[in-house]
């Protein structure tokens, strides 16, 4: 049995750069056409830096064929970024969205925003202007919140007063994990506030991080939450909503740096994010449903055009390869070891 389905886009990605960059990239050209990449380098990618890191993303894949693959960049928004950099972004036709870490929200967001309505309201304003989606990793940094309820606490203190602030900016809730944001995203105005949705949130719950001991590879941030929640994410995605859209987070660390006292936190999925979704899916029900989330909702929003090349889900077991090596270590993918059905590939 196989599917064909438009090429999705993947609206969420982390690429790292280096010998990292070299090892995961081609793992998503082979599935993806265009892909978000997140600017959580460091130093954070800011405009002059998007345009070189676009460079280095395809000049990791030369030598590849039958690749068409488009990075879109982003910018990483910072206390002092600036209105003229908006429009530096705007016009250098390679920026898709700007990025809001709170600082010390995750992995390299030390550089993030301390104040967003005191230090970056100028710049929110500019983004109105230039259409710029605000991309949000959506929670607070206050320690005296629990780690399970900082998405919710988020969209109160912040999100809220924000789109009430500036009903016309584009805000994508970045990997939703809470029923809350499945809410809060549905009560928003459509074609304002969209939400991506990762693999590791749709099919796992919080019970995964420790099943027969401590597991590294399925701890990220927001971290998975409890069942119900899971529910109502599956719930949304499959419901045939346009506001929830394919963005896979895929954010490789060394296993070296999982696998330690203190485990870095990230999920390393694109080599299985499009058949864990097809997975999710048929088990919803309508695996018809699948292409809207994949392929449509993500370019309707952002305004670009869908893709117009197919690609093939096979229905076939696989296996999950135990860690893909590179040159100075090893990745280890969520659902490692695992068999998978739904094997993707773009007919040549
Ligand atoms: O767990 C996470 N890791 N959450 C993020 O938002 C960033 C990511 C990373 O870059 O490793």
């Amino acid at each position: 049995m196989e599917v064909s389905i438009t090429q999705p886009d993947d609206w969420h990605l982390h690429l790292r750069d280096g010998q990292l960059l070299h090892a995961v990239v081609y793992h998503s050209a082979k599935q993806f056409g265009r892909a978000i990449i997140m600017p959580n380098l460091k130093p954070p990618v800011t405009i002059t830096a998007a345009v070189s890191y676009r460079d280095s993303v395809l000049n990791a894949l030369q030598g590849n064929i039958n690749i068409d693959f488009t990075p879109l960049m982003t910018i990483y928004l910072t206390d002092k970024t600036t209105t003229n950099e908006i429009k530096l972004a705007r016009e250098s036709g390679v920026v898709y969205g700007v990025k809001l870490y709170h600082a010390g929200a995750t992995t390299n967001s030390q550089d993030g925003v301390t104040d967003l309505f005191g230090n970056c309201l100028p710049v929110l304003e500019e983004m109105v202007k230039q259409n710029m989606p605000l991309l949000v990793h959506g929670e607070v940094t206050d320690p005296e919140i629990d780690i399970f309820e900082r998405e919710q606490v988020f969209i109160d203190r912040v999100l809220k007063p924000l789109i009430k602030k500036l009903p016309k900016l584009k805000v994508v809730m970045e990997h939703v994990t809470t029923m809350n944001a499945v809410k809060f995203v549905e009560s928003c105005e459509e074609g304002c506030v969209a939400a991506t949705v990762t693999p590791q949130h749709l099919l796992l719950n919080r019970n995964s991080l420790f099943q027969g001991g401590l597991q590294p590879h399925n701890y990220c941030l927001p971290i998975l939450k409890r069942e119900t929640h899971r529910q109502a994410i599956v719930a949304a995605v499959t419901s045939g909503s346009r506001r929830f859209f394919l963005g896979t987070y895929s954010a490789p660390h060394d296993r070296k740096l999982k696998e330690c006292a203190c485990g870095c936190a990230d999920v390393f999925n694109s080599p299985v994010a499009l058949s864990l979704y097809a997975k999710v899916f048929e088990e919803a029900g309508p695996l018809d449903k699948l292409e809207e989330f994949t392929s449509f909702n993500g370019p309707d929003f952002y305004g670009l055009p869908r893709n117009t090349r197919k690609i093939t889900l096979k229905k076939t077991t696989w296996k999950v390869p135990e860690s893909y090596s590179y040159a100075s270590g090893s990745i280890v993918p969520i659902s490692a070891g695992e068999s998978l059905e739904w094997l993707p590939y773009l007919p040549s």
